[in-house]
């Protein structure tokens, strides 16, 4: 049996797509190994989100080449973002023998036939249909408590400064019925939670079932099973979504509502189609529906022509929404999107650092002020196993969505416990068991 290795960037997707590529290569007799040194196939599944996710991916080509030494038929394959992205100039480098994008994967048995025959192998083709609906993932997280369910491909919206059209085509739903049936078979192998993924969740639309729908549809597969969800678009998310999470009480109540930007000017450059205050109408309409739920978002800083007021408004929603968590970036210019094609990157990048920094250090502190709030509060927390820090303690989530810690020799992954908020960081709650 041959045996491959596959390192996964990226998004949340690009793990789930690793998981179908596992079964995919299972069926035609591969073996998946975690040790890169007795590999047969070595692949990357990649991301180009921004231009530093790129940069990683050719040192890591570098480093897979070093195995021909021991290994002269080693094939070398990059799959995912990058792939369609760069097609055959990752070919042409002569360190890449598969080169297989995001739609691509039912055909790499066929690639690999074919490279064993000695010639460098791409299919790069993007499809309207293709799910992968009817493969069940190989899961390759470690604590078998929480798995990802990809619910639809691609992307239709054409931010101006996004990437994901171009390398993921075509935005599509999955079947429902192939959807409740993978949710089914994690309940039956002992996961406890689903995160339904998607580049915009609100937008999922299969026959007459939409997001809200779907989301009620999979809470019903088992009451113990957690529901969650990524990632929501805050021109779609609806009030018949806000009104099922708050219904149902195995969806959690947490939702990443990437803002971007807080300007109007910003939000409108990036072809976001919202503005500051529909944003903020959303976020109070959530908070009105669900206190407890937990808001996260991302945002982008220094974009084409940002002004330090336009970039002041983003510390001003920042701090309006009062954010629990945040992942922030710098503008990266991606060629072939439209900001590219219309609009000069010409913040510098040392302006931009700052801005970042000063953003980075805004969020860290309304993170510590959301997990002040919840000091004295008690929360159900499904564990996923040690912390990372102390084998005496144990970690899981909150239904917000905020880690949590606790000392504990009785339970184990997978067990739903309730904890105690005794003391917080800005990125954890520290507990006892209640
Ligand atoms: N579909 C999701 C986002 C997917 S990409 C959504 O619409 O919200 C994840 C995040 O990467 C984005 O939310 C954005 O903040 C960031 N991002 C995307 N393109 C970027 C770029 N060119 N430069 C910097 N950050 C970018
Ligand atoms: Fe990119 Fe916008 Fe689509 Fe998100 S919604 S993946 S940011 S184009
Ligand atoms: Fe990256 Fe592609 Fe996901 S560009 S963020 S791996 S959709």
């Amino acid at each position: 049996m041959k045996k491959v290795y596959i390192e996964t960037y990226g998004c949340q997707m690009n793990v789930n797509d690793t998981e179908v590529v596992f079964s995919i290569l299972a069926a035609h007799g591969y073996a998946r190994t975690e040790e890169i040194a007795e590999a047969d196939v070595i692949m990357a599944n990649t991301c180009s989100i921004r231009d530093n996710a790129e940069q990683r991916i050719w040192g890591r080509i570098d480093y897979f080449n070093t195995f021909r030494k021991a290994k002269a038929d080693l094939v070398v394959g990059i799959l995912g973002c990058m792939a369609e992205r760069l097609k055959d100039a990752l070919l042409d480098t002569g360190k890449v023998n598969i080169v297989a994008g995001p739609d691509a994967y039912r055909s790499l048995p066929a690639l690999l036939d074919a490279v064993c025959e000695g010639h460098p192998q791409m299919n790069v083709e993007l499809s309207r249909e293709e799910t992968y609906g009817d493969i069940s993932p190989v899961r390759i997280d470690k604590n078998g408590v929480s798995a990802f369910i990809s619910i639809m491909r691609g992307c239709n919206n054409v931010c101006s400064y996004c990437v994901v059209p171009y390398t993921r085509g075509a935005e599509r739903s999955r079947d429902y019925h192939t959807i409740v049936r993978e949710a089914c078979e994690c309940v039956e192998k002992g996961y406890k939670e689903v995160t339904l993924l998607g580049q915009n969740v609100d937008s999922y639309l299969y026959e007459d079932v939409n997001f809200a729908k779907l989301l009620e549809m999979v809470a019903q597969v088992s009451p113990s099973l957690r529901v969650r969800f990524s990632t929501s678009h805050p021109k779609d998310i609806s009030d018949e979504v806000i009104d099922t999470m708050a219904a149902w009480p195995n969806i959690c109540h947490h939702i990443h509502l990437p803002v971007q930007s807080g300007n109007d000017r910003i939000l409108e450059k990036m072809r976001r189609r919202y503005s500051r205050e529909w944003y903020l109408g959303r976020v109070a309409r959530i908070r009105q529906t669900m206190p407890d739920c937990g808001i996260t978002t991302d945002a982008i800083v220094g974009f084409c022509s940002e002004t330090e007021d336009e970039f002041r408004d983003t510390l001003s929603i920042f701090e309006e929404v009062g954010y629990d968590a945040a992942f922030m970036f710098n503008y990266s210019e991606r060629p072939g999107t439209l900001a590219s094609k219309k609009y000069p990157d010409d913040i510098p990048l040392d302006v931009k650092t700052r801005r970042l920094n000063e953003l980075i250090e805004l969020q860290n502190r309304l993170s510590l002020e959301s997990n002040r709030r919840d000091l004295g509060k008690v929360f159900e927390v499904l564990v996923e196993g040690p912390s990372k820090k102390n084998d005496a303690e144990l970690c899981g989530r909150t239904g917000s969505n905020k880690m949590c810690v606790w000392a504990d020799s009785t339970h184990k992954a997978g067990d739903y416990v309730k904890v105690r908020v005794n003391d917080c960081t800005s990125a954890t709650l520290l507990c006892e068991l209640a």
